[in-house]
């Protein structure tokens, strides 16, 4: 993480919900793969997570447990720094600044942002400013790629129209990040409404699948899909999305093209094809879990290993925003 002839990746999952195979074939395992090739910086963003009401206790359990899951899920701590963002102020001082410059219009065209308001009864602050805070995280770090999942793409748009305003008026300063897309895995559905998000805020049993999931459960869900009543195998987001999001979770898993897919499963049942995703499934998650619950059992481990994170990108952040404070005749 300190090699700085290497291009910097940036990305980060709120510690909140259940860590599903969304968020893992949408972007962790992509950081896994690509972790060789560049310097990256992993954060668990506690501060995003409190946006929308949260229980203390179980934030802050589950700021631990995410930390977990990327090293089970592969994360190499030669070639990453991991923390947790309210660890280090300056991101809550950045988005400050960059409040000062970012027109509300902006904000208020957030798609994220009008759906989770339109479910509360009354917002925070905090929800419409969320995606400053994002943009942040990723100009402190001098970002040059962000990988996650589609959800995001309209938050790295807003990034980089943040960060070319600020050089626009102040000079340059900012790294205009790219956001940085699975082809497949970008956006997986919930398996009882596949025309909706796989979330991780929903408890409903059969939605998602989730990284810590017994087999059981894991085989569970997939058997009961919501598939349809056509009996044909193909990738048909619009009139099959069942049957596609399996074929997806099974594509990115296993790495093979659609055609090979298509032609392995073409003319037998929906039962074969749940049968062999949940298979794959299982066999790429054992793994992961058995090294998450190895961890687990030693809770000073994890904390040592988010306070030396904090430690390594802690002087990165803090020179990129002595520059902004200076560009802003904050300090000289
Ligand atoms: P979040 O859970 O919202 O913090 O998201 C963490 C990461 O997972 C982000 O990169 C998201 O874009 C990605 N992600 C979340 N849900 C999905 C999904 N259903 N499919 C693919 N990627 C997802
Ligand atoms: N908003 C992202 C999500 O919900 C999480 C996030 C916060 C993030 N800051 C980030 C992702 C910076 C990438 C880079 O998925």
């Amino acid at each position: 993480m300190t090699d700085t002839t290497k291009k910097r990746v940036f990305s980060g999952v709120q510690p909140t919900g259940n860590f599903h195979i969304g968020n893992y074939l949408g972007a962790t395992k992509n950081w896994v793969a690509d972790q060789h090739n560049y310097d990256n910086v992993f954060c668990i963003v506690d501060l995003h997570a409190i946006t929308l009401p949260q229980d203390p206790a179980e934030l802050y359990r589950k700021s631990r447990e995410v930390a977990l899951i990327y090293l089970a899920c592969g994360l190499d701590l030669e070639h990453c720094a991991i923390f947790i963002q309210s660890h280090i102020p300056a991101h809550s001082e950045l988005t400050w600044l960059l409040n000062c410059i970012t027109p509300l219009g902006w904000l208020e065209r957030m798609t994220q942002y009008k759906d989770k308001s339109a479910k509360q009864d009354s917002i925070g602050t905090g929800l419409i400013d969320y995606p400053v805070l994002m943009a942040s995280d990723i100009l402190l770090y001098d970002t040059d790629y962000v990988p996650v999942g589609a959800d995001q793409k309209q938050h790295i748009e807003l990034t980089r129209d943040v960060a070319q305003r600020f050089n626009h008026l102040y000079g340059d300063t900012f790294v205009i990040p790219q956001g940085t897309f699975p082809e497949a895995g970008a956006r997986i559905m919930g398996l009882d409404v596949p025309t909706m998000k796989m979330s991780k805020s929903s408890d409903k049993g059969g939605h998602a699948l989730n990284l810590l999931d017994p087999p059981k459960v894991l085989k569970k869900s997939i058997m009961r899909a919501t598939t349809d009543s056509l009996n044909n195998i193909a990738f048909d987001l619009e009139n099959q999305p069942g049957v596609t999001n399996l074929l997806t979770i099974y594509q990115t898993i296993t790495g093979q093209d659609e055609e090979s897919i298509i032609n392995q499963f073409s003319g037998q049942g929906y039962g074969t094809l749940k049968k062999q995703v949940a298979e794959a499934v299982i066999s790429t998650l054992e793994p992961v879990q058995k090294r998450y619950h190895e961890m687990a059992d030693d809770p000073s481990y994890i904390d040592q290993l988010l306070k030396d994170g904090a430690e390594r990108v802690r002087p990165i952040a803090e020179n990129r925003l002595r520059v902004v404070q200076e560009r802003l005749g904050l300090r000289k």
